[in-house]
C-alpha cells in the first residue's frame, strides 16, 4: 500500500428522513431530483461500494463509477460490476480503483446493512436530511454529533421534482 492510498477517504453518501428511514420495501422512500443530482456530483468518477440489495434496487451499474457490490451469495453475478464477499474486500478493491482513477474518495452508497458496518470506518458523510417522517424497513445508524464537524452544502424545496424539502450537509470526522 502506498502513502497516497492511505489518504483516500471513505465517504458514506445517504439521504435520511427525520426518523432515520432510508428505504421502504427494498426501494427508495422518495423522489427528490435535486438529491439525485447531489448524489451524482459527490460520487462521480469514484468507486461506489454497495450491498447486493441496493444494487438490485438500482438495477444497473452507475455510469462513470467503479461499481462494487457486496454479497455472500457465491452464485451472484451482474454485468459491469465487481462482486466481492466482504466489506473488507470491497474497501481494498475500492482503494485500488480510486488509486487508478486518482480519486480522493471511496463512496459507500448503502443500504442500511452496509452503512451499519461502515459508519465506524467513515471519514466523511454526505448527508441529505429529508424533511419527512415515514415508516420504512431500512434505516441509517445513529450519528453521534460529537464525532462529526458538520457544514451545510445547500438545500432544496418541495416542488414537482422534489417530493420533500431537504438540506444537504457534509460531515467530517473530528480527529483527536
Ligand atoms: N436513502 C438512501 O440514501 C439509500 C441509499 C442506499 C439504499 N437505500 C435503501 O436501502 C434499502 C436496502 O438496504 P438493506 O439494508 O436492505 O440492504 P443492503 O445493505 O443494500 O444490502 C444487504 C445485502 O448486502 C450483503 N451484505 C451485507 N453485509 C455483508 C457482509 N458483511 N459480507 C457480505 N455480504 C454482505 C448481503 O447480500 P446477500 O443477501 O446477497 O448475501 C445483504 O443481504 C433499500 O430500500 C434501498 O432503496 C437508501
Amino acid at each position: 500500500m502506498t502513502g497516497d492510498t492511505e489518504k483516500i477517504l471513505v465517504a458514506l453518501v445517504v439521504a435520511v428522513s427525520r426518523n432515520g428511514v432510508i428505504g421502504v420495501d427494498g426501494g427508495m422512500a422518495w423522489r427528490i431530483s435535486d438529491d439525485l443530482k447531489w448524489f451524482k456530483k459527490n460520487t462521480m468518477d469514484k468507486p461506489v461500494v454497495m450491498g447486493r440489495k441496493t444494487y438490485q434496487s438500482i438495477g444497473k451499474p452507475l455510469p462513470g463509477r467503479d461499481n462494487i457490490v457486496i454479497t455472500r451469495r457465491t452464485a451472484f453475478s451482474a454485468g459491469g460490476v465487481f462482486v466481492v464477499r466482504s466489506i473488507e474486500d470491497a474497501l481494498t478493491l475500492a482503494r485500488e480503483c480510486a488509486e487508478r482513477r486518482s480519486a480522493d474518495e471511496i463512496s459507500v452508497i448503502g443500504g442500511g446493512e452496509i452503512y451499519d458496518q461502515t459508519l465506524a470506518l467513515a471519514d466523511r458523510i454526505y448527508l441529505t436530511r429529508v424533511d419527512v417522517e415515514l415508516k420504512g424497513d431500512a434505516v441509517f445508524p445513529e450519528i453521534d454529533s460529537r464525532e462529526w464537524r458538520e457544514r451545510v452544502d445547500g438545500s432544496c424545496k418541495k416542488s414537482e421534482r422534489n417530493q420533500y424539502d431537504c438540506d444537504f450537509f457534509i460531515l467530517d470526522r473530528r480527529r483527536a
